[in-house]
């Protein structure tokens, strides 16, 4: 008894305990089994209400997700900052958590969490109950079934396996919102409207990032004024499509890479013979044919749901009619043809 008061004392003025308010520092599995045990938020969990240093983002263009709300929070350890790098995402320190929140009419279905640890980024799903108490950690959670306006959606939350087919580079499980071209906006903190890249570095979450003015930047892919046509499809298929469509994604040899800074039209599908041809490509010839989206490969593949065909091959059971419409716009309106196409290299 003697020797557990010390340990008590110490535990208390450090953050290293079970009476601490702070964020629970993790760097090892296994993790919590409740998300209430880390601590993101405080008091009633459903309200999502960050703890101190839980800090709200946004991105510019976000991934569809069935038409779930989504929010968005980071957490690092005291003292310790992200490094900046202009295209991939930011290189975050050990301890480092990401956490997304997916919900349906104000019913939250589940929390993801990314946790930096000392064997690097480890993703998991924490399902929420009925009751909107609290999340649980599952390594293979059922579908949820949600509505969405006048749709029933058999809403699936990937297993902890499946976290890596989209959150890989070279092999590694990496986060991927947060890269200064989708996190260079404003956010309208509780503290008052600021740009998020200022914002981190202000609060020593982010060093070497320049002015927001010198970062790169997507438009919103539904907001006309932040972009134009082709600036909103192109980000559109960088947040939908080019964690698995890069040179060292999933998806790095199909050849078709869709991040917004692609500057080769072969690469972001223009008369580009697909790796696969056939019934997942519709019969087309071409994965984007310039004016003719009923010819490109890539809009049969986004309007479907069909496994095989549908793109992005999971993450989704329903069509994002707004995104289809928005990419067919745009491949309409793009001069060109595909008399002389290159062979697929
Ligand atoms: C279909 C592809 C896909 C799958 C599967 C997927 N994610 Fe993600 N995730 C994304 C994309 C794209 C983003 C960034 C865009 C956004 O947040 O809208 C993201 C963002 C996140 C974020 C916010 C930090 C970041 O990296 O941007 C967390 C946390 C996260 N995912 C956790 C998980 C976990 C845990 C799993 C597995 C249970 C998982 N994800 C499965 C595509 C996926
Ligand atoms: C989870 C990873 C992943 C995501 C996300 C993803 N794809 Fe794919 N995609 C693949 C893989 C793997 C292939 C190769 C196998 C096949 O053709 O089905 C592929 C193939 C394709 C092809 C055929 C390309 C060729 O030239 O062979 C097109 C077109 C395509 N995807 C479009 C898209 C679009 C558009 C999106 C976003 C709306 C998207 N994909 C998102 C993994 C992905």
């Amino acid at each position: 008894m003697k020797r557990a008061v010390p340990a008590l004392a110490a535990c208390l003025l450090s953050s290293c305990g079970y009476f601490s308010k702070d964020v629970r520092p993790v760097l090892d599995e296994p993790f919590p089994k409740k998300l209430s045990e880390w601590r993101l938020f405080v008091g009633d969990l459903k309200q999502l209400r960050p703890n101190a240093g839980v800090v709200p983002y946004d991105l510019n263009t976000p991934l569809f997700s069935d038409y779930a709300d989504k929010s968005r929070y980071v957490w690092m350890p005291k003292g310790a900052a992200a490094r900046y790098r202009p295209t991939e995402a930011f290189e975050f320190p050990p301890g480092a958590v990401l956490a997304k929140t997916f919900s349906y009419s104000g019913r939250i279905v589940e929390t993801r969490l990314l946790v930096n640890t000392r064997k690097g980024w480890v993703g998991v799903p924490y399902v929420w109950n009925d009751r909107q108490t609290d999340a649980t950690l599952e390594i293979a959670p059922d579908p949820v079934t949600v509505h969405w306006k006048n749709l029933t959606i058999q809403y699936i939350i990937p297993n902890t396996n499946q976290c890596k087919s989209c959150h890989d580079r070279s092999k590694t499980v990496v986060p991927i919102g947060p890269k200064a071209r989708h996190l260079n906006k404003t956010y309208a903190y509780s503290t008052g409207p600021e740009n998020q890249l200022e914002h981190w570095t202000k609060i020593g979450y982010l060093t070497g990032a320049p002015y927001p003015a010198s970062a790169p930047r997507n438009a919103a892919w539904d907001n006309p004024s932040s972009g134009t046509l082709e600036q909103r499809a192109r980000a559109y298929l960088d947040a939908n499509c080019s964690h698995c469509h890069n040179p060292q994604g999933p998806a790095d040899n199909t050849g078709l890479y869709l991040t917004a800074d692609q500057p080769d039209p072969l690469r972001i599908g223009f008369c580009k013979v697909p790796v696969a041809a056939g019934h997942g490509s519709g019969d087309l010839r071409f994965d984007m044919v310039h004016g003719k989206p009923d010819e490109s490969i890539l809009i049969h593949r986004m309007d479907s749901v069909e496994p095989k065909v549908m793109m992005p091959e999971i993450g989704r059971s329903t069509v994002h009619r707004e995104g289809v419409e928005l990419i067919r716009a745009w491949v309409k309106g793009v001069r060109g043809d595909c008399v002389n196409p290159r062979a697929n290299d």
